[in-house]
């Protein structure tokens, strides 16, 4: 076990007061069984992921993923959806389901403006397609169309027109193939793609160290098993134990420039993060759709599923030892026994250590990009969430009362402004999230929410009441709106909204 230890992977982890160490020994005795059964590389050497462990303390990688980038205004790639054995923090996952071999998929950079063409290639032996998620794209044809219904071995050509105004920022693709999404994204379908922009031209965040953290959650035995099929768990929404960065277990990342910009996408189901640095704070400097319009300090950051984020992180003052990411307990139910099983444990997901000291205090931008606000609505709806008995089918997420139906539930009006409340009616909370237009969060309980940020999906909690206001731009047609714990979107917590020509 010498290997690990030199390469900083076994390391005091928690402080003693954080009761999490039960959690750590189990996933690492799986880290020692794989590297004791199966690291024999192609020529006898001892590797994972594709590096010579005697190679001493290099730093691991941080991702596995390929990034294609746009030139010249054009980005075209192929995209296979596929199984593959892949190596999952650190332990051998035999048959996931990929993009191209890699959890999390090939990273895509784009800039406003850009066309994105995706030779897509479902050879998976069930329905999938692609959502865009956050992207300011038509629902319709060959863009970011969540009706497609692309079978075992079919093909189809994604032409995507990045939208000139498209905000800077972090956005993401998965499979919304209705009934499978959470299957599919639990197995490990979910990449990254960057909008550079504005934000990225700013001098201190251009000079800052940028990282990606997609982050995901695995059950450790295998597809189809354990606690995947338990009823309970698909109710709430399915958790597995490992967590991952870009499909890492618990990374170590080298700080070498004075500010890292860390840039977060919750790629899981289900699960909540709700993280802390630990003994720092975290200046927040964007969410779901770009910049804010001036950073926000935080003790603290919650990322629902779907959720995006983007904070800086001083290199001066740190400490020199390993600085934790800690993912702390949330809990998304109010069910008594129920709901505790699945707030989550206190665990460190990755480390920062300071490499290059001394490190330069930096001033951080005080002015990021402008957020105006949307002008006054035309009308006000109210959304429902709920869950309830279906007869014939059992339990059921509902929207106004409603489950799932291959109709339009909420017809709107292009150019017209609206305002929605949303209203959590039920036990659990819910993130809601909306395709195609972003939206700007009102108020959550009537008390105002500040600051004024570009959203795609807001958290609404058990008995909340949350208004977000939007404008349905440049695209007419039909698309949806569902609650991000992609189980509850499967079972019926979603709608169709189907937008109109100017009457
Ligand atoms: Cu990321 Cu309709 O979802
Ligand atoms: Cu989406
Ligand atoms: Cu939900």
């Amino acid at each position: 076990m010498k290997f690990w230890r030199s390469m900083g992977m076994v390391v005091p982890l928690f402080s003693k007061n954080i009761p999490a160490i039960k959690e750590f020994r189990h996933v690492s005795l799986r880290r020692r069984q794989f590297l004791g059964l199966a690291a024999l590389g192609a020529t006898g050497a001892l590797v994972w992921q594709g590096r010579s462990l005697l190679q001493g303390p290099a730093p691991l990688p941080t991702t596995v993923s390929e990034i294609y980038r746009s030139e010249a205004g054009l980005l075209e790639l192929t995209l296979e959806a596929r199984y593959g054995d892949v190596i999952l923090g650190g332990e051998l996952a035999p048959r996931r389901m990929t993009y191209n071999g890699q959890i999390p998929g090939p990273r895509l950079e784009v800039k406003p403006g850009d066309r994105l063409i995706i030779n897509f290639k479902n050879a998976l032996d069930q329905p999938t397609n692609l959502h865009f998620h956050g992207l300011h794209l038509s629902p319709s044809g060959n863009q970011d169309n969540v009706f497609l219904h692309l079978n075992p071995g079919e093909t189809f050509r994604y032409e995507l027109q990045i939208h000139p105004q498209q905000r800077a920022g972090t956005y993401w693709y998965h499979p919304h193939h209705h009934g499978h999404a959470a299957e599919q994204l639990f197995q490990g379908l979910a990449g990254l793609i960057v909008v550079r922009g504005d934000l990225d031209d700013l001098p201190e965040i251009r000079a800052a160290q940028e990282e990606f953290f997609v982050l995901q959650d695995f059950a450790l035995d295998g597809p189809g098993q354990g606690m995947m099929a338990a009823h309970m768990n698909l109710m709430m929404g399915r958790e597995g134990s490992l967590i991952t960065v870009n499909g890492l277990f618990h990374p170590e990342i080298a700080v070498t420039k004075d500010l890292v910009r860390l840039r977060l996408l919750n790629a899981s189901p289900s699960r909540f993060y709700r993280l802390q640095l630990f003994g720092q704070r975290l200046t927040q400097i964007a969410g779901d759709n770009g910049a804010f319009s001036q950073p926000l300090e935080r003790d603290e950051l919650l990322l629902t599923p779907g959720q995006r984020a983007e904070v800086l992180i001083q290199a001066h003052g740190l400490p020199k030892t390993p600085i934790h990411l800690l993912s702390l307990p949330y809990q998304r139910a109010q069910m008594g026994m129920m709901g505790r099983q699945f707030s989550g444990i206190t665990q460190a997901i990755a480390d920062f250590t300071p490499k290059e000291v001394p490190f330069t205090p930096r001033r951080l931008p005080q002015d990021l990009i402008a957020v105006e606000p949307l002008p006054e609505p035309s009308r006000t709806r109210r959304f429902t969430l709920s869950h309830g008995m279906v007869p014939g089918q059992g339990m059921a997420f509902l929207i106004n009362g409603e489950a799932y139906q291959d109709r339009p539930q909420t017809t709107v009006r292009l150019n017209e402004i609206e305002d929605w409340e949303l209203v959590n009616l039920g036990t659990m909370d819910h993130p809601f999230h909306l395709h195609v237009n972003s939206f700007q969060v009102l108020s959550r309980n009537g008390v105002p929410e500040v600051p004024l940020v570009w959203a795609d999906t807001v958290l609404v909690k058990v008995g909340e009441t949350v208004k977000i206001r939007v404008a349905f731009r440049d695209f007419v047609g039909t698309t949806v709106y569902h609650c991000h714990i992609l189980d509850h979107e499967d079972l019926g917590m979603m709608g169709q909204l189907e937008i109109l020509p100017p009457a």
